[in-house]
């Protein structure tokens, strides 16, 4: 009745955060303002949830192309860039999709729903990408589509500019630069865009991961054609309200990415300054650090009432953890806690 493969795999895991300062999922630790509240709770109370969503959404589109000086035909929505990533898959030529390893989970994840041959290229053990080797292998394993995470997730860390200009310029596929992090790095990927790169983001680490929205950006040709894998009504009525809402008020969350930005910044300083942990260099929300034993102290945070997350499935993450940054109070009770192991 079901697939073998799919039998064997685990469903994904999504630890109970109850009474937890909850920093394992790269969300935004500020709630919404108030006044903000009150806006949203009125235009959501006058949805008309009897009927299905606008299925075309073009004023969405048109305000979210608008934030990037670009056409509402260049922008494709999704319940979470998680789903346009499973669209991609769908849609993009037969043939292996690569992806540097470690990376962000899903695109391993999805690639094995469909039966899609899947090719991780390792980076070097300080999370640098070598072009060169990413397009040898990509060319020997004939791959149709990439995904290069920039920042990168587990990691933090962003490959140098030239090394994902080389890549978006010789790869024969299509390349999907995921820029989930764009909110919190220094540089995007925007100007790559051409027929065979897109760029994809989420608001879900910028303040709105409840809502579950993501979106493709590239060329309307490109945008089109993936269009026609995307399940009819997929983003529904309360998030498209709620998103056109939080978009006419979005210098809350650019004001609140930055105050986030800022303690990532002293967070790296505080973490720097322990002995036995090394921190790596950080263009997210979050930072990973490796510790001498990851397990012993993933449990000692967790006694704290502190829940982060304990990484592992590549040799490169051994010991490590990552680290959502929170509100300062929280992250003070992070360095606190993690005072009393390696102080
Ligand atoms: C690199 C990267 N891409 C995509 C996603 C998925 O985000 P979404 O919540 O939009 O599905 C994540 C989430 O952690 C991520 O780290």
């Amino acid at each position: 009745m079901i697939r073998n493969d799919i039998r064997a795999l685990d469903a994904y895991h999504v630890p109970d955060a109850s009474g937890l300062i909850k920093l394992d999922a790269m969300e935004n630790p500020y709630p919404l303002p108030d006044t903000l509240r009150r806006t949203l709770a009125e235009r959501l109370a006058n949805a008309d949830i009897h009927r299905y969503p606008d299925a075309a959404m073009e004023n969405l589109r048109e305000k979210i192309a608008a934030r990037h000086g670009l056409a509402p035909e260049q922008i494709l929505l999704g319940n979470g860039s998680d789903e346009i990533i499973q669209m991609l898959m769908i849609a993009a030529d037969q043939g292996a999709c690569a992806a540097p390893a470690p990376s962000f989970v899903m695109y391993e994840l999805i690639a094995k729903w469909i039966r899609r041959p899947f090719t991780a290229i390792s980076l070097d053990e300080h999370f640098n990408l070598d072009a060169d080797r990413f397009l040898q292998v990509v060319s020997r394993e004939k791959a149709s589509l990439a995904f290069l995470a920039c920042p990168n997730n587990p990691t933090g860390n962003f490959w140098a500019a030239d090394v994902v200009e080389r890549i978006a310029s010789d790869f024969g596929g299509l390349l999907v630069i995921d820029e989930a992090y764009a909110p919190f790095a220094d540089r995007d990927h925007l100007h790559l865009i051409n027929e065979h790169v897109l760029v994809l983001r989420t608001f879900s680490k910028i303040g709105w991961a409840g809502l579950r929205l993501g979106y493709a950006v590239g060329q309307a040709s490109l945008i089109s054609e993936l269009n026609k894998v995307r399940l009819p009504y997929n983003i529904n009525t309360l998030t498209q309200i709620a998103a056109d809402v939080l978009l006419d008020h979005f210098h809350v969350f650019d004001e609140q990415a930055t105050r986030i930005r800022c303690e990532r910044e002293r967070m790296q300083r505080a973490l720097a300054a322990f002995p036995d942990l090394q921190t790596y260099p950080s263009q997210t929300n979050f930072i990973t650090i490796r510790v001498p034993d990851a397990g012993q102290a993933f449990a000692h945070l967790l006694k704290k009432r502190i829940l982060i997350k304990q990484l592992g499935g590549h040799a490169l993450l051994e010991n490590c953890l990552r680290i959502t940054i929170g509100t300062p109070e929280q992250n003070d009770q992070v360095l606190e806690a993690l005072k009393e192991l390696f102080k």
